[in-house]
């Protein structure tokens, strides 16, 4: 049985640039097993501060990435049916339940809303999971956390987490990292020269305040990191830029005019 939560075990540090005083609180939150959320946009670091925090407390984590076709059963677990017979197979959250692994749920908010409410009993103090086809209640075991992530502002009316959700909920705020962070981090990801990667950083800064004035979302630390490592590799870096800056995020003429320019001042 250890060995199904071993491989969730993670053996390396990865590398997290803390932005503010995350680790902190995070660690304060864990140590009273407070669900968190953390919320940002897309390719801000959210993922990778879950992967360095479940490292740097020692449990496991186990990540599920939610979409609107999820069911209860494919978080909670199923019977399956194989040439013994029925046997049960736990759900990710059951494993992480039983184990004690940190349940890291992204983009929880595509998950239906009745299929969010399976973690309501692991996220007040009663702390169980009811596997109702199998009928049994699953305590938690004591390391055992939940964690969410969530982008505010991609949600419609239709589409939001219930309050009964949110407050069961710590939430931590991510964001790209200030100018100076992020360029240690696109140089650190990447192996590009730190004056390369204030220039990328400073496209991206201009990218960003085009945000709500003909774009959607502005130029992600995960972009940067991507442009960062086609130069890494050779790549001319007007090239580079297009690849994986500008030509991903929008498909509108000018907005593209636009960002080849701020890519051409800076380089
Ligand atoms: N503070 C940071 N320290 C180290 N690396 C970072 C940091 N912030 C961002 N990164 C880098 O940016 C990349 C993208 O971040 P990550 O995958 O964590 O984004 P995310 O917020 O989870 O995005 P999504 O909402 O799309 O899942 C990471 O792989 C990492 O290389
Ligand atoms: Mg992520």
């Amino acid at each position: 049985m250890s060995n199904v939560i071993d491989q969730y075990r993670i053996a390396h540090e990865p590398y997290y640039r803390a932005v503010a005083d995350e680790i902190e609180l995070y660690e304060a939150a864990y140590s009273v097993r407070m669900p968190m959320m953390l919320k940002g946009p897309t390719g801000c670091g959210k993922t990778r501060f879950v992967e360095h925090m479940a490292w740097k407390l020692g449990k496991p984590l186990i990540t599920v990435a939610c979409n609107e076709d999820m069911t209860a059963s494919d978080l909670v677990g199923r019977f399956l049916l194989d040439a013994q017979g029925t046997r049960w197979q736990d759900g990710p959250l059951a494993i992480a339940a039983r184990h004690g692994a940190i349940c890291y749920l992204d983009e929880i908010v595509e998950a239906r809303q009745d299929t969010t409410v399976v973690i309501h009993p692991l996220t007040d103090n009663r702390r169980v999971l009811p596997l109702e086809k199998k009928g049994e209640l699953v305590h938690a075991h004591p390391d055992f956390q939940i964690v969410i992530s969530y982008n505010p502002g991609y949600q419609s009316l239709m589409k939001d987490l219930k309050q009964s959700t949110k407050q069961r909920f710590g939430g931590l705020d991510f964001n790209y990292p200030e100018h100076a962070i992020e360029v240690e981090i696109v140089a650190h990801e990447t192996g590009v020269a730190s004056g390369i990667a204030e220039k990328l950083v400073s496209i991206a800064e201009r990218a960003r305040n085009l945000k709500g004035h003909g774009l959607d979302e502005g130029i992600s630390t995960r972009m940067l990191i991507y442009a960062g490592s086609l130069i890494a590799r050779g790549v001319d870096a007007h090239a580079a830029c297009r690849v994986a800056l500008v030509r991903p995020i929008t498909d509108d003429p000018d907005m593209r005019d636009a960002l080849d320019a701020a890519v051409t001042t800076f380089f």
